[in-house]
Parts: C-alpha cells; structure tokens; sequence
C-alpha cells in the first residue's frame, strides 16, 4: 500500500474537481460604460453589447457628443461624460488613444474605483513601413491602467477586434475569439462571458496582465495582414 506522506494520517489528500472553464457568469444585469465611447472601436463595441441586450453608456469628454452618439445609436444605449459614465457603469471599457491613456484613467481614478475596468488599448507607432508596437514604461497599457488604478478591478481585451466589422449593421456575426487577461479569475470570468454575448466571439483566458503587451503589440501584426489582404482579421485560438 503506498501513503501519501504529506497528510497527517498518510491518507490521500482528494483533490478539488477543476472548475469548467466554460463555466462563465450570467453578465447580462450589468451596465457597461465605454470610456472614449464616440470613436470607431467604443461606438463598435456599445452597438454590439447593446445589440446582445446589455445596458450601455457611451461615454466622452464632452456629455452632448456622447449623448449624439448614443442618440445615433439608439438600443436605449445612453451617453455621458466619461466621469459620470465611469461612475454609473459595473464594467468599464477603456477605448481611448493609447496618447490620452493616462490622462483619462489618472483624472478618472475615484469614478473608477471598484469597478471592473477592460482596457482595449494598443500603444501603436505607424511611419512609413506600417505599424509597429511602442514599449509602455510599465509593459503595457494594461499594466499601465492597473498602475494608476490601484482600486479597480483592471483586465484586458477586445484588442483584435475590428472596428469596421464592429460597426457594419449588415455584419451578423463576428467570428472571433477575444483574449482576456487579468488576475483575478472571477473577473476574467466576467469578461469572458461579456464577450460571449456577442453572436461569433468566444471570451479565451490567456493570462495575466505581465502578458498583455504581446497581446497589445500582435494588433501591429493583423495591421499588417489586413493591409496586404484587404481584410478585417480576427483570431481563433485552436484546440480550446
Ligand atoms: N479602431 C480599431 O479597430 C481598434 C481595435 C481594437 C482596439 N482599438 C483601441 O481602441 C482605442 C480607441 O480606438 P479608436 O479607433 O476608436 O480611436 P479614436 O476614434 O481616435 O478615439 C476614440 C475616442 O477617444 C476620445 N479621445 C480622443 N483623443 C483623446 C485624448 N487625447 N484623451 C481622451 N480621449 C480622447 C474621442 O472621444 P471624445 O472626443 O468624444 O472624448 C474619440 O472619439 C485605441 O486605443 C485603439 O488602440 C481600436
């Protein structure tokens, strides 16, 4: 008979049965905010969360162009200054330039604090040759967020999405997966679910935020795809 010499008794320990990964929170109750919500990827992102029936705030430095916004929107998608639609929202998208990155979220800190927040930031440089990532001093503009945002819960994702695809109403499907990073795993659950409920997408773990400038910096890569195949690239992770 062989003991297991780390217990007491020299029993087994059992271990726990590993949580399903498919597993996912229902998200569907909680209001969504989307900070820099009138450019191309916020406003692509509210119309399809909306859409999927979640409550959306667009959010912007100035409330009557967030308000014109959601106006243009409709789907009961509402519009606010970013500080009032930080602090009315559960979940925070962050989809401002990665240039005004810092100070939107530093001046946003107390509206912010609590609340889960999705950065979908990539710090890119463009010159002749294309595009190409930028080395953020703290890794990335994730790990940039959480810096300054020592009492939100920060993740990331939606970084390869195409802003284009996300707005074309004649698009029905996205078929592609999102990946989502962060520490906590009850909050990547959380984005994971909320990607979900667009029609195509899946929400895939893929690590924690020390990792999000791989992530960030591939956008410069599908830049580069889109541009010599004139399409609008996604991502599917294979075997999961
Ligand atoms: N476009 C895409 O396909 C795509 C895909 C994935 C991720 N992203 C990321 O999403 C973010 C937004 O991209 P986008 O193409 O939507 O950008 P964008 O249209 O240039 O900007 C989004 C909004 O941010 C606000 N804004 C502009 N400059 C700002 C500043 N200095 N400080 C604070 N807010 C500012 C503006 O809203 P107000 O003037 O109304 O405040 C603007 O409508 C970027 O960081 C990008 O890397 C984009």
């Amino acid at each position: 008979m062989t003991t297991d010499a780390n217990t007491p008794d020299g029993a087994a320990a059992a271990k726990p049965a590993a949580k399903d990964p498919w597993d996912l929170p229902d998200v569907s109750g909680l209001v969504v905010g989307v900070l820099g919500g009138t450019g191309d990827q916020g406003r692509g992102l509210a119309y399809r969360l909306a859409k999927a029936g979640q409550q959306v705030i667009i959010g912007s430095r100035s409330a009557e162009r967030a308000q014109a916004a959601a106006e243009e929107l409709g789907l009961g998608v509402r519009g606010l200054d970013n500080a009032e639609c930080a602090r009315a929202s559960d979940i925070v998208i962050v989809a401002v330039p990665w240039d005004g990155h810092a100070k939107t979220l530093q001046a946003l800190r107390e509206e912010l604090a609590g609340k889960l927040v999705i950065d979908c930031v990539n710090p890119l440089g463009f010159d002749k040759k294309g595009a190409y990532a930028l080395k953020p001093e703290e890794g990335s503009a994730a790990e940039q967020a959480a810096a300054l945002l020592p009492d939100s819960r920060v993740t990331a994702a939606f970084h390869h999405l195409s802003a284009v695809l996300l707005q074309d109403p004649a698009v029905e499907r996205i078929d592609t997966d999102v990946m989502v990073l962060g520490e906590s795993r009850a909050d990547t659950d959380i984005v994971q679910a909320l990607a979900a409920r667009i029609p195509g997408m899946r929400g895939i773990f893929a690590g924690r935020l020390r990792n999000a400038h791989q992530v960030e910096s591939l956008v410069a890569n599908l830049i580069s795809v889109n541009r010599r195949y004139k399409a609008h690239a996604g991502l599917r992770v294979t075997d999961v």
